[in-house]
């Protein structure tokens, strides 16, 4: 392949690919004239495989690939001068050790936070209408309709924490069905005040029917959802997670659920998914205890990682990351770079 005028091919090691990951980003590549030398391993990039990418310039990443201070030194040992996210979150790259070693880190700031707020709301109904208990009853020719009882979302209280990009049309969306949204943010975002009432975390908390995490893992927001903060919850709360599992102490949640206080719970993102997400280990012995536990609640709804997975949000993701590519080869043009002090 030909790349861009000025544009010198950067050989790439892109970690962790799927059938759709090899498809958009091949596609991508062609569309815009990147041209740049794809190399694709199924493997996550962990300890063991980062020797894979011996005399690749950039590495591209996603959720679960591990970039931790060892990670980062034989990748750099190795040639590696920038880092490429197939992702918006960058909490599972040691951002010193890069800035250390001169490794450029880049990311996709936003590829569509429609993908996720609409999954949420797919979580807040699928559980509120038990439609995956309903599917399964139907099929079976049971049409019973004891244990599908729902509520009207209509005049409910929605918490939002985090108003960012996603939380913000999380909140439209939520208003658009009627009901009153609460939010909590350090930094309130004037385009959601239409929407919105900000209150302090410990209010929306206390007052909210349903909360849903929309704010990045950070080491404040690290097991926001405790002991603590479930026992201020309303009773039978429905607490949904499409942001960062280890947001989430799931130990508490599964105490939490036990009592009734959680009355519904909506995961799209797990604190160990690392060992279990994006694979299929459906003829294997789940060893994570406690995730094993959660599936046992009638009325928790699971979803492994696929907010971000739509045909929109996936295309974007790989025009993202090339042109940062290209960007940082060539030195022009926008690039979303992650350092320990500055996010772009
Ligand atoms: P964003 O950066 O636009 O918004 C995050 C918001 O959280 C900001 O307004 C920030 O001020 C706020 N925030 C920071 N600390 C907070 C705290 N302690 N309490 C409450 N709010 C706080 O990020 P965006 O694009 O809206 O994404 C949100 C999160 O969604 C990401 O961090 C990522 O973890 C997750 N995500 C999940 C995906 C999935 O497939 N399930 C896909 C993409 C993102």
């Amino acid at each position: 392949m030909v790349a861009k005028e000025g544009n010198r091919a950067v050989k790439v090691a892109v970690f962790s690919t799927k059938s759709y990951d090899q498809y958009y980003l091949q596609k991508a590549n062609r569309k815009h004239g990147h041209g740049h030398d794809l190399t694709f391993f199924e493997p996550r990039l962990i300890e063991r495989t980062a020797s894979l990418a011996v005399g690749h310039e950039a590495v591209c990443a996603f959720v679960n690939d591990r970039l931790n201070a060892d990670v980062l030194r034989t990748l750099h040992a190795q040639g590696t001068e920038l880092i490429a996210l197939r992702s918006a979150g960058f909490n599972h790259v040691d951002l010193d050790v890069a800035s250390e070693l001169g490794l450029t880190v880049v990311r996709v700031p936003a590829y569509s936070p429609h993908a996720v707020a609409e999954h949420a709301l797919a979580l807040i109904l699928g559980l509120n209408r038990k439609i995956f208990r309903a599917y399964n009853r139907v099929r079976e020719g049971n049409f019973s309709l004891e244990g599908l009882l729902g509520f009207d979302l209509y005049g409910k209280r929605v918490g939002v924490v985090g108003t960012g990009k996603i939380g913000r049309i999380f909140a439209r969306i939520m208003a658009g069905l009627g009901t009153e949204v609460l939010a909590f943010d350090p930094y309130p975002s004037r385009e959601a005040e239409p929407f919105v009432r900000y209150v302090p975390l410990a209010e929306l908390f206390g007052e909210a029917d349903i909360i849903s995490l929309h704010c990045p893992l950070t080491p404040e927001t690290h097991h926001l959802i405790d002991d603590g903060a479930i026992a201020v919850m309303k009773d039978g709360v429905m607490l949904i997670n499409t942001s960062r599992g280890q947001l989430v102490d799931t130990r508490a949640v599964i105490d939490g659920l036990k009592s009734g206080r959680i009355g519904h719970l909506g995961l799209d993102v797990y604190e160990e998914e690392e060992e279990l997400f994006f694979e299929d280990l459906s003829d294997r012995v789940i060893r994570d205890d406690v995730f094993t536990r959660l599936l046992t609640f009638p009325n928790v709804l699971i979803t492994g990682h696929q907010g971000f997975f739509t045909e929109e949000a996936v295309a974007n993701i790989a025009e993202t990351t090339l042109a940062n590519i290209s960007a940082f080869e060539s030195g022009t043009g926008t690039i979303h770079r992650v350092t320990a002090e500055k996010v772009a």
